[in-house]
C-alpha cells in the first residue's frame, strides 16, 4: 500500500493492444527476471492464445500511470474436487521493488478465491514454488501471508536444469492471510 493506505494498482486480463508495452517492460527487465523465470518478451500473443480453463493471466497496472507493473499466470487450474492452481509472476522496471508488485498479487489472490458467481475463478488452494535462492520472490510470498509446505527436489526445468523449489500454499479458509 502507498502511505496514504491506499492502493496504487488494479488487475485485469492482457489483450492484444498490450503487446508493444508488454515487450518494452520484459526487454526492459530482462536482467531483473531473467536469472529467475526467463520470460519472452514477444511472448504475449502466445500467451493470449493459451487463456482457458487451465490459464488465466492477469496484469498489473499501475493506475497513475498506466503501466505494466508485473504479470502473474494462475496455471494449472484444476477444478472439480481439488479447485487448485499455482501462481507464477514477474515484477517490471521502473515499477520492481516499489511494493506495487504485492499489493498486485493480492489483488489476484483475491480474484483466485472469489466465487465464479462473484466475478473471481473459484478457487480453494493456490500454491507458488520459489528455488530457495530467490529471497525476492520469497519475500513476497510471506508477505502475503502462505505457508511453508515443503521442498520440491528437481520440480521445474529452468535456465538448463532442473531447479529444486520451496513449496508454498495457501487455502481460502486461510485468505486474508498474515501479509493482508
Ligand atoms: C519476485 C518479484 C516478482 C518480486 O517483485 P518486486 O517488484 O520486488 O515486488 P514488490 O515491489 O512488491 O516487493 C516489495 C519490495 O519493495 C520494497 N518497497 C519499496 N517501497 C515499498 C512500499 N511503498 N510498500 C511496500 N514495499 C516497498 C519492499 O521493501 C520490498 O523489498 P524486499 O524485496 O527487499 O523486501 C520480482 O523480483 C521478479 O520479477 N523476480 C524475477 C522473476 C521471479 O523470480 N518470479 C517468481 C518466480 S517464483
Amino acid at each position: 500500500m502507498s502511505d496514504d493506505g491506499g492502493v496504487r494498482v488494479t488487475i485485469r486480463a492482457p489483450r492484444a493492444g498490450d503487446e508493444a508495452a508488454y515487450s518494452e517492460a520484459v526487454r526492459r527487465s530482462a536482467e531483473h527476471i531473467g536469472q529467475w523465470n526467463p520470460v519472452e518478451p514477444d511472448g504475449l500473443p502466445d500467451l493470449l492464445e493459451r487463456q482457458g480453463a487451465g490459464l488465466r493471466t492477469f496484469l498489473i497496472i499501475d493506475q497513475e500511470t498506466g503501466g505494466i507493473v508485473g504479470k502473474v499466470n494462475v496455471a494449472n487450474i484444476v477444478m472439480g474436487r481439488f479447485c487448485n492452481a499455482s501462481l507464477g509472476y514477474d515484477s517490471y522496471l521502473p515499477f520492481a521493488g516499489t511494493g506495487r508488485m504485492t499489493e498486485g498479487v493480492r489483488l489476484v489472490v483475491d480474484r483466485c478465491f472469489a466465487p465464479q458467481t462473484a466475478g473471481g475463478l473459484g478457487l480453494h488452494r493456490l500454491e507458488i514454488n520459489v528455488q530457495p535462492e530467490n529471497q525476492r520472490s520469497i519475500g513476497l510470498v510471506k508477505r502475503l501471508g502462505f505457508r511453508h509446505e515443503g521442498f520440491t527436489p528437481r520440480m521445474l526445468f529452468l535456465g538448463g536444469a532442473w531447479r529444486d523449489h520451496e513449496r508454498f500454499a495457501l487455502t481460502a479458509e486461510e485468505w486474508p492471510g498474515a501479509g493482508a
